[in-house]
This record gives C-alpha cells, sequence and structure tokens, in this order.
C-alpha cells in the first residue's frame, strides 16, 4: 500500500476511533493536518513540524468547513485526502421523544457539515484528483438505532451522497466513498449514550466475530482507501463491522 507524499487532512483525529489512524499518519510520510474542536488533549503527543499541523474548528456553520479545509491548504499548498470522523449526537433519547433542535443537531454535524467539508475540498481536489473518505454507520442501512435514529438518518444520507459525488467528480479523478464503522468502544458508546457494561456485552453479542473492532483494524481499512491499491474503488460504503447485521 503506497500512500506518501500526500496532503492528508484528518478531519476529527481527536476522536477515540482515529488514535492508531493518528500514528500511522504521523510516522507516515504525507503531510498531515489533524483536526479537534475541543479535545486538544488527545493530541499533545503529536510536535507540530513541517509534515504536520493542528487545526481546531467548531464544525457548526458552511463557513467553518470552508475555513477549515482552505486553512489545511494554506498551510499544505492543496488537499490530496480528505477523510472526514467527525460525529456526534445531542441526546440519546428514545426517538418519540426527540426534539427538533436534536433533530436538526445531529444531521447539521454528522450530514450537513461533512458535505460543505467535502464539497470545498473537491473544489481544491479538481485539477489533481483527490480521496475523499466520509463516515456512516453500519446501523445506516438497518434503520439505526432507536435512541439514535436522527444520527443514523444522517449517516444513511452520507452514502446516499458520497454515490453521487463519486459518479461527478470520477471525471475530475476524485474517488469518493465511505466508511461505516459497526462497534468500536470508544467514548461514544460509554460516555455519549452511555451504555452500562451488561449493554456492551450485549451489543458485542451481536457481531459474528464476537468483538469490538479495533482502531488498528480500522486505521488500516482507511490507510489502505487512500493508497494507490485502492484507485479503482468509489462509490462505494466500505463497512468495517466484523460482520455486524449479517
Ligand atoms: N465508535 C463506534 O462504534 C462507531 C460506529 C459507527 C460510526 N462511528 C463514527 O465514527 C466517528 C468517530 O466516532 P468515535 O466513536 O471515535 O467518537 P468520538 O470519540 O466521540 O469522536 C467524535 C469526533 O467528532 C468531533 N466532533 C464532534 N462534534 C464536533 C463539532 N461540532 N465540530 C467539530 N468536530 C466535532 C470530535 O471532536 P472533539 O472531541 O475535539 O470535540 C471528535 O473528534 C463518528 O463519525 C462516529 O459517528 C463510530
Amino acid at each position: 500500500m503506497k500512500l506518501e507524499g500526500k496532503r492528508i487532512l484528518l478531519v476529527g483525529a481527536s476522536s477515540d476511533l482515529a488514535v492508531s489512524l493518528n500514528d500511522m499518519l504521523y510516522k507516515s510520510d504525507n503531510l498531515v493536518g489533524l483536526h479537534y474542536n475541543i479535545n486538544e488533549k488527545s493530541l499533545l503527543k503529536y510536535g507540530e513540524g513541517k509534515k504536520l499541523k493542528k487545526f481546531q474548528k467548531d464544525l457548526n456553520s458552511s463557513s467553518a468547513c470552508f475555513q477549515l479545509v482552505d486553512d489545511f491548504v494554506s498551510w499544505s499548498g492543496g488537499i490530496d485526502c480528505l477523510i472526514q470522523l467527525s460525529g456526534d449526537i445531542k441526546n440519546p433519547v428514545y426517538w418519540e421523544n426527540l426534539t427538533e433542535e436534536e433533530w436538526s443537531y445531529d444531521l447539521s454535524v454528522n450530514l450537513i457539515m461533512p458535505f460543505f467539508l467535502a464539497q470545498r475540498a473537491v473544489l481544491h481536489m479538481k485539477n489533481n484528483g483527490g480521496r475523499i473518505l466520509l463516515t456512516s454507520t453500519a446501523s445506516a442501512s438497518h434503520g439505526g438505532g432507536s435512541v439514535s435514529l436522527a444520527y443514523g438518518v444522517a449517516k444513511a444520507g452520507i452514502e446516499c451522497m458520497i454515490k453521487g459525488m463519486a459518479r461527478d467528480c470520477a471525471k475530475h479523478n476524485i474517488l469518493v466513498n465511505a466508511i461505516a464503522p459497526g462497534f468500536f468502544l470508544t467514548k461514544f458508546h460509554t460516555e455519549k449514550i452511555k451504555r452500562t457494561q451488561e449493554q456492551l456485552q450485549e451489543r458485542i453479542n451481536l457481531i459474528p466475530l464476537k468483538r469490538a473492532g479495533t482502531t488498528v483494524e480500522f486505521a488500516g481499512t482507511v490507510m489502505y482507501l487512500l493508497s494507490e491499491s485502492a484507485s479503482y474503488i468509489t462509490g462505494q460504503v466500505i463497512a468495517i463491522s466484523g460482520g455486524d447485521w449479517l
């Protein structure tokens, strides 16, 4: 898998899922931008230098998304790969109790902001081609979860969006795909959705491989999808899920 000499922006590098991906990118021979919103401490171990820069941005508007991509491009001279891992749930309540504000927030963070990030990246990639990798979830094509319905709907939107973008961006040699993680034991489950140990184990029991995915497995798939080896893959949703939902 050849991945070197690229300008790579990782949005949501401060996520638990990105831990091994950050390490791999840090050690690689690429120009890397690591984005975070409030969790700066997760990136403290990575010193800034010629090959790495950190970018703070609350992605709450199209202009914030444009600014982040443009700031990265100003530093690196262009963008070859955009990876979007950012995601959130405002309030993990049963869908009958979801408010308009919660619904709008989940759609914004998980669908609308990724759209504007991708839209801006395409603008910069048109001359040289590139890769865009957005994040869905394995549950998106199965109706989402009962306490994460708006989130699931947003992620399903990602799956539609990457197909449309991939079709239109092929003429620019821009490949657009999505990753659909299954179950990874991150603070998303423990702190956001507040699953108990028993619930976590029940969730794991549903997975054919009977375990959560590891961040190394996640990072390996992402690195593959950005590499030359994946140059004929576009418009696809790649599940990293241990057979979840089969
Ligand atoms: N864990 C799983 O099993 C699983 C399964 C399917 C899909 N996913 C998806 O994988 C991605 C990472 O998940 P995770 O479990 O690692 O979650 P996480 O640790 O909670 O990370 C969430 C990421 O999103 C960023 N973010 C949230 N709101 C933001 C905002 N308004 N502006 C900018 N950035 C914002 C966070 O930045 P700060 O922390 O710096 O604020 C953080 O980098 C998400 O898209 C999630 O939906 C995860």
